[in-house]
């Protein structure tokens, strides 16, 4: 997994003071779908000012529709709601749940937190079946602790 050898790229597009916050997001999500082969869709959503749904900020993949997604509804708006990871290893089984594309077989949300608020949050598709583990959640924590550094400041 190139996990480890990633960090150190994040990291540094992340600190980049000479891109905006935007700019820096959407390279993060470029280099992950471009370096994880079963990582097909990469998004950031925040919440949308104070109103009760996410909004997408920055995505590597097909573009999707899903731009606003109420919180409590899919995957990514259950985990606006429940603070929590939420691995899918296979979308099929889940009721609440938005299609963005037929190829998708998995998902995995992972909450975005600052200073212990639940900001907004990583989404990732898979066209591949069950790919997630413990280690993709580690290192998304750690992707999305480093983003929140930097929306700190
Ligand atoms: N599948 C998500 C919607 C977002 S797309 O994956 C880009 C969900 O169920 O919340």
């Amino acid at each position: 997994m190139p996990f480890q050898k990633l960090k150190p790229e994040i990291k540094s597009i992340i600190e980049n003071e000479n891109l905006s916050i935007d700019h820096r997001l959407s390279q993060v999500c470029e280099i992950l779908k471009e370096n994880i082969p079963y990582y097909d869709w990469v998004g950031f959503y925040f919440k949308n000012g104070d109103k009760n749904e996410l909004k997408l900020r920055s995505f590597a993949g097909e573009p999707t529709d899903h731009i606003i997604i109420p919180f409590g509804k899919g995957i990514c708006g259950q985990v606006a709601v429940s603070n929590k990871n939420f691995v899918v290893p296979d979308v099929k089984t889940q009721n609440n749940y938005i299609a963005c594309s037929i190829n998708v077989k998995a998902e995995i949300v992972v909450p975005l937190f600052l200073n212990d608020e639940n900001i907004g949050q990583i989404d990732i598709d898979s066209h591949t079946a069950d790919p997630f583990s413990k280690e993709d959640e580690e290192f998304l924590e750690w992707v999305n602790a480093r983003v929140a550094e930097v929306l700190k400041v």
